[in-house]
C-alpha cells in the first residue's frame, strides 16, 4: 500500500518544528489563514481515539483542531515524543544534508515525518517513508488528506508547487523487505534515515539486518537511544556494540557523530 502527498517548505518559525509547525506555515503562506499552535499535553495511549477525532476534525476542514490531534499523535509515539525536546540540535547536525538532499528515505520512520523541517528542505523532491506500523500510516494519511485539502485546487496549483519547490511524500505501509531497495526508488536518495531503527531490527528481525545494511544512498544516518523506555537504564554502550557491528556490515566510513541528550548516532558514506 503506498500514498502520496505534497508537503510545504516555506519558512522557519523559530523554535517550532512539529507537525502543528508546518501546517501553521502552510495555511499562513498558502491560505493567508493564520492559525494558533495548539499543544495537547498529558495525553494517555489513545491513538485510535486520536484517529477518529481527526476524521471528524477533517470532515469539518477544522485545520486548528487537526493540527492540535497531529501534535497529540507526536507526543503519543514514543520515539517522536522523546526526541521533541532536543529536536532543533537534532536537526542542526545535519542541516546541511536536510537542506541539500533531493530524495531521502526514511526507513521505520514512524512519525518522525511530523516533525521533519520540510522547510529547510529546499532542495527535497521526494521524501520516501517505509514503516510497517499501520497506525502511523493512518496517522500520516490524514496529514495527507489535510494538505489535499488546504492546496489551492486552481490550476495556479502546479505554478505555486514549483515555485516553492513542494516535495512528493511517499508512504509505504510495509516491511521494508516488501520490495527491492530499487522498487523504492528509481535514483540514488542523497539521504537514507533510519532513526533509532537498527537495534529494533537487530533484536527483532536479524534476518533483515543484511537487507538494510546493503541499501543504496549517499549519506546514510542511523541512531539509537542513550536511555531505555523507562530512562532508568543508560543503555548508549549496548546500542552503540549495535550500531559499529550494522556499520561494520554497510563497509561504510563514519563521516559524523550526531549527538543529543538522549539519542546518539553517525552520519555514514
Ligand atoms: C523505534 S521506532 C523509530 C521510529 C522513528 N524512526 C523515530 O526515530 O522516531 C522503530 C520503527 O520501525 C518500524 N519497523 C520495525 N520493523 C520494521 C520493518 N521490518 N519494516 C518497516 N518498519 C519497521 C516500527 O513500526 C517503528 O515505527
Amino acid at each position: 500500500m503506498s500514498s502520496t502527498f505534497e508537503n510545504n517548505p516555506t519558512e522557519q518559525a523559530a523554535g517550532k518544528t512539529t507537525s502543528s509547525h508546518l501546517i501553521l506555515v502552510y495555511a499562513h503562506k498558502i491560505t493567508r489563514t493564520y492559525l494558533r499552535k495548539y499543544r495537547n499535553k498529558g495525553s494517555g495511549d489513545k491513538t485510535q481515539e486520536i484517529i477518529k477525532r481527526l476524521d471528524e476534525a477533517l470532515e469539518k476542514n477544522d485545520l486548528e483542531k487537526a493540527t492540535g490531534l497531529f501534535d497529540e499523535s507526536v507526543r503519543e509515539h514514543v520515539s517522536t515524543n522523546e526526541r521533541l525536546e532536543y529536536i532543533q540540535n537534532f536537526h542542526s547536525q545535519f542541516e546541511d544534508l536536510i537542506n541539500g538532499s533531493r530524495i531521502i528515505i526514511d526507513i521505520g520512520g514512524g512519525l518522525y515525518p511530523l516533525t521533519f523541517p520540510f522547510e529547510n528542505a529546499m532542495n527535497l523532491n521526494q521524501y520516501i517513508w517505509i514503516d510497517s506500523d499501520a497506525k502511523s500510516y493512518e496517522i500520516l494519511e490524514r496529514f495527507q488528506k489535510l494538505y489535499k485539502k488546504n492546496m489551492p485546487s486552481s490550476k495556479n496549483s502546479h505554478q505555486i508547487k514549483s515555485q516553492l519547490n513542494i516535495p512528493e511524500i511517499i508512504l509505504y505501509n510495509e516491511s521494508f523487505e516488501q520490495r527491492k531497495w530499487n522498487e523504492y526508488f528509481s535514483n540514488e536518495p542523497d539521504l537514507v534515515l533510519m532513526l533509532k531503527l537498527v537495534p529494533v531490527i537487530w533484536r527483532q528481525q536479524r534476518n533483515l539486518i543484511e537487507k538494510l545494511a546493503s541499501i543504496p544512498g549517499k549519506a546514510l544516518l542511523v541512531t539509537a537511544n542513550k536511555e531505555s523506555m523507562t530512562k532508568k537504564e543508560n543503555v548508549a554502550k549496548k546500542e552503540n556494540t549495535i550500531l559499529m557491528k550494522f556499520i561494520e556490515l554497510t563497509g561504510r566510513n563514519i563521516t559524523r557523530k550526531i549527538d543529543t541528550q538522549n539519542e546518539f548516532g553517525y552520519l555514514l558514506s
